[in-house]
């Protein structure tokens, strides 16, 4: 069991986009896999996970029965070895004809049970196409956020216009933790802190895929967050915005 005693970063980030469930996607690839990730998550400060395999029709089809099987088998395993680290269920959901309808069956996952999910896109995919794409969510009734937003060649070749034009239609925006860490380069780092400044950002999620190279490490991102932001930035974007999603409220 994971000493939890004497940790100082009791913090309680939430991770709202990660890769823990072993065998559904191309994250974790076992239960011990999974236990050092979360292992890891936990000494960055993090205190919950919103579990989010991808779904992704002819690529990721893992069905619901499959994922909340390793899901529930991950779950008790953290309750017995990381006391106070509570893990949810949702889906990565990359848009395509249909997601609407598979959302509405209940056969892909909310965040959390809520009324917002996580989407992504190829990065090529056009700012109209995305913008479409994601009206169409609404319009069904859900909250869409945008996974990795910095990976959108054209949402972001507008500095902060296109981002702004989404959010004032109601998606919610999440950068990846590694992005501010500088692992897309400093240009793109740069544009997202001008984001951030602008109040375009809701959460900053680690998208983690292993205990290596994608790893849910924060150190890097916090460091350099704590140079350009402030602590209540810091809380909203890794915390309070995520525990509304579980919570189901609203985020302005
Ligand atoms: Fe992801």
């Amino acid at each position: 069991m994971l000493n939890t005693n004497n940790n100082t970063t009791n913090v309680g980030y939430i991770d709202m986009h990660c890769h823990i469930i072993p065998h559904v996607d191309d994250g974790a690839k076992n239960s011990s896999q999974a236990l050092s990730m979360m292992t890891q998550a936990y000494n960055s400060g993090f205190r919950a996970m919103i579990a989010t395999p991808h779904y992704e029709v002819g690529r990721y089809e893992a069905n619901k029965e499959e994922i909340e099987k390793n899901f529930n088998k991950i779950k008790s395993m953290v309750e017995q070895e990381i006391p106070g680290f509570k893990i949810y269920l949702g889906n990565e959901i990359f848009f395509s004809y249909g997601v609407v309808d598979k959302l509405n069956e209940g056969e892909i996952n909310t965040l959390a049970g809520s009324n917002y999910v996580l989407v992504e896109f190829s990065p090529n995919d056009s700012f109209s196409y995305i913008k479409k794409s994601l009206y169409e969510i609404i319009n069904a009734g859900y909250t869409p956020v945008l996974a990795h937003t910095e990976r959108y060649e054209e949402v972001m070749e507008s500095e902060i216009k296109n981002v702004e034009k989404l959010v004032d239609a109601g998606v919610l925006i999440q950068i990846n933790s590694s992005t501010l860490a500088g692992n897309m380069g400093i240009g793109i780092r740069r544009k997202v802190i001008k984001l951030i400044k602008n109040d375009l950002i809701h959460f900053i999620s680690t998208d983690c895929h292993s205990d290596g190279r994608r790893s849910p490490d924060l150190t890097e991102c916090i460091r350099y967050l704590q140079k350009k932001t402030d602590e209540e930035t810091i809380n909203r974007l890794l915390r309070d915005n995520a525990l509304k999603v579980i919570n189901n409220e609203d985020i302005d």
